[in-house]
């Protein structure tokens, strides 16, 4: 009985989902996941051995397909649906997750390095979202419909910046985005929901804490849940908001860090 219940809200067995960067770090814990959910999962990034070494892991759980994309380059975007289209009819769950960080002083960020980090940030979700259109409506019904989730993060929530000026704006782009996209997907049934995640390991973070002595154990010792966060913790929230259970919402962004915004 407990199990129909559980199925019933959560399943999401013979869902076909697309994560961008879903090879490492973050991107990483949401795919393996979904394909343990039994989900047929596509992966995109840019390096083919960290995106067949995760397809190789889980070739024992289900099924999962690498697609070798810069996503940097708009045209590349255009590719990867492209090449998505040639392997599915349709896609269910569209998880934006590739993004890159950086900091720098005030005064040392450059043109360039503003403009790289919107592009793959805010530029490259904006137009796969308006490519996988047509994939995502296929299927999409009241019922059931298709899920955006975009991965934002709390840089985008908190005033301090850290130097991480293009980032934080990035990330609060992304969470409007999300908005603005609820609002007009909705008739379409496309529910667009953003997780703001607070720290989770990966590249990306491991970056932060090799560049800043004891980082770690401060940051550690400022999230109220005294932990980092875990592929359970991502993995449950994408479960929810790709599943039944999360049918009825849209247009949300929820901070996922153990408690970290609300006790800064
Ligand atoms: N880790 C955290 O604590 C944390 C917190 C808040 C938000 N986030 C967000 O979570 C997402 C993943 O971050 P992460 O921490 O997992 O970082 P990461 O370890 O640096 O991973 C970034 C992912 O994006 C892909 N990627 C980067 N540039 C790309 C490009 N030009 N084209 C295609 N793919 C590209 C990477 O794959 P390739 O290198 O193979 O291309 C990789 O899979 C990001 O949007 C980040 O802002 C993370």
């Amino acid at each position: 009985m407990a199990a129909d219940i559980y199925h019933e809200l959560f399943s999401l067995k013979g869902k076909t989902a697309l994560v961008t960067g879903g090879a490492k770090g973050v991107g990483a814990l949401i795919s393996k996941t979904l394909v343990r959910a039994g989900c047929r999962v596509f992966i995109s990034g840019r390096s083919r051995d960290a995106g067949q070494r995760l397809v190789d892991e889980l070739a024992e759980h289900g099924e999962c397909t690498f697609l070798q994309h810069d996503l940097g380059d708009a045209e590349q975007v255009q590719a990867l649906a492209r090449e998505l289209a040639e392997h599915s009819a349709s896609l269910d769950i569209l998880v934006n997750n590739a993004g890159t960080f950086n900091a720098e002083p005030l005064g040392s960020v450059s043109e360039k390095s503003w403009d790289d980090l919107m592009g793959l940030n805010v530029r490259t979700p904006f137009l796969l979202i308006q490519a996988l259109l047509p994939l995502l409506g296929t299927k999409a019904s009241t019922a059931d419909p298709a899920r955006i989730i975009n991965i934002g993060s709390i840089g985008g929530l908190m005033p301090q910046s850290n130097g991480a000026y293009a980032y934080g704006c990035s990330k609060a782009a992304l969470h409007q985005l999300t908005r603005m996209l609820a609002s007009d997907l909705r008739v379409r049934h496309i529910n667009v929901n953003a997780i703001a995640p607070g720290y989770f390991p990966s590249d990306m973070t491991a970056g932060f804490f090799e560049a800043v002595p004891n980082l770690e154990q401060t940051m550690l010792g400022k999230i109220p849940a005294g932990r980092f966060g875990s592929q359970e913790d991502i993995g449950g929230m994408v479960v929810f908001l790709a599943s039944r259970a999360g049918a009825y919402l849209t247009g949300t962004v929820t901070a996922l860090d153990g408690g970290f915004l609300g006790a800064a």
